[in-house]
């Protein structure tokens, strides 16, 4: 009989033979410093838990405590079945912290970006997009069936050019505010004047940027005093905010217009109670206490400062996300593999995720590590390198 599956087969194995083969650990204990990750006790590395608020008192409490009044589930897509007090009051609190009119609840940060851009973007219009945008910004832009305009990375001249040259009445820019496999930020200033000029939206995702830039973590609209200039800002609830979900922040008129039209709102259930209530308390977290944000600062400026001198190529980073570029994808497993055996879990990254003869390992630091952590993690990374004639 015919194998239907035998391409499929043959991509795993192309996959392993070009060092490309996923393996995805497996975890035992709550996100934190030290993680029980296949079943051995690692310093943990990967995680976007930057605030270390994933695992917070205050965080469980809230869950529970709604857990126990709202029960598990929220039973049906919140356009047929109502809205949780507690979502109203998460989009309220959400809203508050970023400083616009409104703002909304999705499911992840990934159904935020597909919803957004489909309910705003259709075949006549074009979408301006920074070519290192994250997956869900691309594909939220093929589901509109927009014009895809992809300009050079954080590059305002080409895309000036390329906004002067556009024949479309509705033009969206959009890009990620804080790039997740290279730590940079975008420059969104000139962005949000290029796009005035030409009349065009101007959307950023701040999956990387809040609970990191701007006042106690605000993000990146605040950090460069953008307030009222920026359209629509993406946002999710699993980094910083240590939870799960995805909000889109803007203006009372655009959230109104998402609720009638983003499908991701419309035709998906809502995060739990128990996730929307530690959203809450999270959020209330960063607004009581920039404490967290100012550790998170010093432990990624120590570790940038310690890595670098060991003589690792950490590219253009400005953020905590600190990528350490091997180059060779087998290279770079080898050194996560190395590490891993050493007790310091960082995962390693190829193409697609980035460009290919771009492999790396990308360490996250967080408001969670101690300086004895990150002594620690750059003793292992000295080894590994040398052994493996990195550095
Ligand atoms: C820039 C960016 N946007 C969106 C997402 C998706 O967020 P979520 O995990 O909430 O779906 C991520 C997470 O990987 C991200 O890095």
């Amino acid at each position: 009989m015919m194998d239907k599956l035998q391409f499929i087969r043959q991509e795993l194995e192309s996959l392993k033979a070009a060092g490309l083969y996923n393996t995805v650990h497996e975890i035992g204990s709550a996100q934190r410093a030290w993680i029980m990750a296949d079943g051995r006790r690692v310093l943990n590395l990967c995680s976007n838990n930057y605030l270390a608020l994933a695992d917070d008192r205050r965080l469980v409490d809230a869950a529970k405590e709604a857990l126990e009044r709202y029960g598990a589930g929220p039973a049906a897509v919140r356009s047929i079945a109502g809205t949780l007090t507690l979502h109203r009051e998460l989009e309220e609190a959400l809203a508050r912290f970023k400083g616009v009119e409104a703002a909304i609840a999705l499911q992840s940060g990934f159904m935020a970006n597909l919803g957004v851009i489909q309910a705003l973007m259709g075949q006549d219009d074009e979408i301006f997009s920074d070519e290192l945008n994250h997956a869900s910004i691309i594909d939220g832009i093929r589901l509109s069936r927009a014009h895809v305009t992809r300009y050079a990375h954080a590059d305002v001249s080409d895309l000036k050019l390329k906004l002067k040259t556009s024949p479309r009445k509705k033009k969206l820019v959009i890009t990620d505010g804080v790039f997740s496999m290279d730590g940079d930020i975008a420059p969104l200033k000139e962005i949000a004047d290029a796009a005035e000029k030409s009349g065009a939206m101007v959307m950023v995702d701040d999956a990387h940027g809040e609970g990191v830039l701007g006042r106690a973590g605000r993000g990146i609209v605040d950090h460069f005093g953008l307030h009222g200039r920026i359209d629509i800002e993406i946002g999710t609830l699993s980094k910083a905010f240590g939870v799960v979900g995805g909000y889109v922040a803007g203006s009372a008129v655009l959230i109104d217009y998402l609720r009638q039209r983003a499908r991701s709102f419309l035709f998906s259930s809502a995060t739990t109670a128990a996730d929307t209530a530690a959203c809450i308390a999270a959020v209330k977290i960063l607004e009581s206490d920039d404490g967290p944000v100012k550790k998170l600062w010093e432990n990624a400026l120590y570790f940038r400062e310690k890595t670098r001198a060991l003589g690792y190529n950490t590219g253009r980073t400005e953020t905590p996300i600190t990528p350490i570029i091997v180059g060779d994808a087998e290279k770079a497993k080898k050194l996560s593999s190395m590490l891993f055996a050493e007790e310091v879990f960082a995962q390693a990254i190829a193409y697609p995720t980035v460009p290919k003869g771009a492999a790396r390992i990308r360490c996250m630091v967080s408001a969670s590590h101690s300086k004895g952590d990150l002594d620690f993690a750059v003793d292992k990374l000295k080894k590994a390198g040398k052994e493996l004639g990195i550095i």
